[in-house]
């Protein structure tokens, strides 16, 4: 599977125009395995940057109400054609509750000016929100076809727990959870509770805001390859199964982060593992959570 996954990448790459591969989410809907990234990018610069990664062939966008750039996503899609990209945003934490997650999702639809998002997501969990209601509101939006997926964000084991019960009883299939994943933050724990529960999780900051340049033992390992440090973070990964969505803004960084068609050995592969540093870089605001 992880060849298959590998090779098709590699062909992306030769071939820019080509999708990237995509993986089956738990209610049958597909993702991208391959996202752009685009927090702190505003303005023009975000305009350029998703355009620029549109015609270097990625086709999942990945944003939120937020980064505040919302629009601009708007702006650069509007010569692509809709269904053939998946766009993922996210509900501020200030907005959980029944009306104001309803209200969030038109607001975003309307400033991406889409019908629909393919993926929505609780961005943080808030200890003052009524979870069964918020999940009404996601359940309601689903069931309206305004989002094809839902997901959460910065959610912990025991987010999860608690959230799958009330999903379960409301038939709302739980798909993604996107958190903080890089070589020097391996959650394993974490990523053997969502594969036991058919979660799929999308790693963020998968290059670790650029840290992951200055690891030696990813750098030996680039140097085996011919590749950056940042690819083999990207292709360690994929070989977990997780959706990447590395943000990059110049050409050359859009372009390496598609190139990821070779393998890593099982030495290697350990190698990566054991680097963990429990680094985590965002800090979600557990603390106030009582979990
Ligand atoms: N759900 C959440 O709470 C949450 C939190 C954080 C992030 N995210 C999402 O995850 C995305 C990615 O995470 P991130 O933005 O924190 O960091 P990241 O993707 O780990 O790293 C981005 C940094 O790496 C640089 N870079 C990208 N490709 C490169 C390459 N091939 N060679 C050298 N440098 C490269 C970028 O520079 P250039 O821009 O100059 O190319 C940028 O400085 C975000 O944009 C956002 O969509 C979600």
């Amino acid at each position: 599977m992880q060849e298959l996954v590998g090779n098709q990448i590699g062909l992306q790459n030769e071939r820019l125009k080509m999708q990237p591969p995509n993986i089956f989410l738990n209610n049958n809907t597909q993702m991208p395995l391959i996202g752009l990234g685009t927090w702190q990018m505003k303005h023009q610069t975000c305009i350029d940057a998703v355009k620029k990664s549109l015609d270097l062939g990625y086709i999942h966008l990945d944003t939120a109400e937020v980064y505040m750039n919302e629009s601009e996503i708007g702006q650069a899609i509007k010569d692509f054609s809709r269904e053939k990209l998946f766009i993922t945003s996210k509900v501020a934490p200030d907005d959980l509750d029944y009306y104001r997650v309803l209200a969030a999702c038109e607001e975003s639809l309307a400033r991406l000016e889409t019908e629909y998002l393919d993926l929505y997501l609780i961005h943080w969990p808030n200890s003052k929100m009524n979870l069964p209601e918020v999940l009404k509101a996601f359940k309601k939006l689903y069931d309206e076809g305004k989002i094809k997926a839902f997901g959460v964000s910065n959610f912990t084991i025991n987010h999860l727990k608690e959230t799958l019960e009330i999903t379960n009883q409301l038939n709302l299939p739980l798909s993604v959870n996107q958190v903080e994943f890089h070589p020097r933050l391996y959650q394993k724990e974490l990523l053997d509770f969502c594969n036991q529960n058919n979660i799929s999780i999308t790693a963020y900051s998968p290059l670790a805001m650029g840290l992951v340049f200055e690891d030696k033992i990813l750098t030996k390992i680039a140097n085996n390859h011919n590749k950056t440090a940042g690819q083999i973070s990207l292709r360690w990964l994929l070989d977990k199964n997780l959706v990447i969505i590395p943000k990059a803004s110049s050409e050359q960084h859009l372009k390496e982060n598609l190139d990821l068609n070779f393998k890593l050995s099982e030495e290697e592969t350990k190698e990566i593992d054991n680097i963990d540093e429990s680094q985590r870089l965002i800090n979600p605001r557990f603390a106030e959570f009582d979990y």
